[in-house]
């Protein structure tokens, strides 16, 4: 049964979605095939789950307006993570320790146990002694409905002289017979992840400091994420206080003994200026699959505001889901779901040619919603430059530049629209000598690239008009052989 509170705060929620959704959905901005919410702000992904023949969203929402607010977690239902039925708001604040105005149910995630289905979230409440934080659990029998536990705060302080305002986003899993959560913490202005393990959900022990960062990885990590991944366990977060990163990773080994997380390699999620909070989960064929949320936060010292679909009653879209992958070299290589290929229409193919100086047209039946790949011949290309000019109207475009020579890839997005500016930079790592891969995926919004056998990534949003449809690639000085272009109208 649900509480009074919560079950009224739901109805209300619920009312205005119904009020509003028509006329937001009807909104030129929509995006066509990434995971929005019906209506209102959405952030992060959180309790990603596939429970009972069916893969659960749930995520960060504010269902009054296309801005952050008191938060509560909307839910949506899919079977093949490209179709989606929105369910009722899932959890809503209403309780002492979760209802503050500018805090509410925070980032957490999901867990099967015993075919219930229990969401860790962390509360967000202000009850005149700052702004505080403790982790909480609901749980439900039929996968839709959800009741706070009596008992909540399930963790209701953070270790002895770690902050508790900044003590949120568990994520939980479970190892051998134990439940064990990783939730982001800050001792002395620094970031830190802590361990704790539970056998049945309720009672929760610390059990170490997983891993924390010295100053290098920032002063505070949201959203960590821990799994393990061939013989490799990996930690992901979204540090705070690290200049521009937004997503990143580390891979090492995990002593469960000690709980400690023994890092050895660290690489960059995304390097686009829209990838944030991603979180992992595992399907029924035992793929790991991590969802982000397409956007940033004001404070990040680039931001300049979160777009201009506010204005249409929503804001905020997932980025693609991408299937994780443990290469040979122990990197991590996140690769576009295979599901999207059903999307593929109006397949248009170029096949080997030379690019030089003037801009080749690349044909795509859609200009703005499409899938493209480009292979390029790197031996018989003599150009130290190249770049593709994507959505484009002559005027107003965003341009990528290869450097072949500097192995630097930017994505320059300062005449993208009339929104956006900032420019992205990575290295190239250009792992394979012979031949470059470029995958590219464009909506209504956003252009998500991938390249160096998908461990080089930049997603960015543009807010581009439907007249910036044409999509061009281009030499400086000398020649690029391209290999095989291949395009696809991305249809839902
Ligand atoms: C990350 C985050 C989380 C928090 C949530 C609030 O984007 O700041 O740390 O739980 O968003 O909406």
């Amino acid at each position: 049964m649900i509480k009074e509170l919560m079950k009224r705060n739901i109805t209300k929620a619920e009312r205005e979605i119904t009020e509003k959704r028509e006329t937001v959905q009807n909104t030129k901005m929509r995006q066509k095939y990434h995971f929005m919410a019906e209506t209102g702000w959405i952030n992060d992904p959180n309790g990603l789950i596939y429970y009972k023949g069916r893969y659960h969203f749930f995520y960060q929402y504010n269902p009054y307006e296309g801005f952050w607010g008191q938060m509560h977690w909307g839910h949506a239902v899919s079977d093949d993570l490209l179709h989606w039925e929105y369910l009722p708001v899932a959890l809503a604040p209403s309780e002492v320790y979760d209802d503050h105005p500018r805090g509410g149910c925070f980032s957490g995630s999901a867990i099967e146990h015993d075919g219930r289905l229990y969401l860790l979230y962390t509360g967000t409440a202000n009850n005149g002694n700052g702004f505080v934080q403790t982790q909480c659990l609901a749980y439900s029998e039929d996968g839709i409905h959800f009741e706070k536990h009596q008992g909540n705060p399930v963790i209701g302080n953070p270790p002895e002289g770690f902050s508790k305002e900044n003590f949120r986003d568990p994520k939980v899993w479970r190892h051998e017979n134990k439940f064990y959560m990783v939730c982001g913490g800050q001792k002395d202005n620094l970031a830190a992840a802590l361990l704790y393990t539970s056998e049945d959900l309720i009672t929760w022990e610390f059990v170490n400091v997983l891993a924390e960062s010295r100053g290098e990885w920032g002063y505070m990590w949201e959203c960590p994420d821990f799994y393990p991944i061939g013989d490799k366990y990996v930690l992901m977060f979204s540090p705070m206080g690290v200049h521009d990163r937004t997503a990143v990773y580390l891979i090492g080994d995990m002593n469960y003994e000690t709980g400690k997380f023994i890092y050895t390699a660290s690489g960059e999620i995304d390097w686009g200026f829209d990838y944030y909070a991603p979180q992992s989960f595992l399907d029924s064929t035992g793929r790991r699959l991590a969802v982000g949320w397409a956007n940033a936060w004001d404070w990040m010292p680039w931001w300049k505001d979160w777009g201009p679909t506010y204005r249409d009653g929503w804001c905020g879209w997932f980025n693609i889901p991408r299937e994780i992958i443990l290469a040979e070299d122990k990197t991590l290589q996140f690769k576009p779901i295979k599901e999207l290929d059903q999307l593929r229409a109006d397949e248009l193919t170029v096949e080997t040619c030379e690019v030089r100086n003037e801009p080749m047209k690349i044909p795509v039946s859609d200009g703005n919603i499409y899938e493209m790949q480009i292979w390029i011949d790197l031996k018989s290309t003599t150009a130290e430059v190249f770049s593709l000019i994507l959505r484009s109207d002559g005027k107003k475009q965003t341009v990528v530049q290869f450097d072949l020579k500097n192995q630097m890839l930017g994505v320059d997005r300062n005449n993208a629209d009339d929104w956006s500016k900032g420019t992205t930079r990575s290295p190239l790592t250009l792992a394979n000598e012979d031949q470059m891969h470029i995958h590219i995926y464009s909506d209504q919004n956003s252009i998500e690239l991938f390249t160096d056998d998908y461990r080089t990534i930049h997603s960015c949003n543009v807010f581009a008009d439907k007249n910036q449809n044409q999509n061009y690639i281009a030499a400086d000085n000398g020649i690029l052989k391209v290999e095989k272009i291949q395009s696809w109208k991305m249809d839902i």
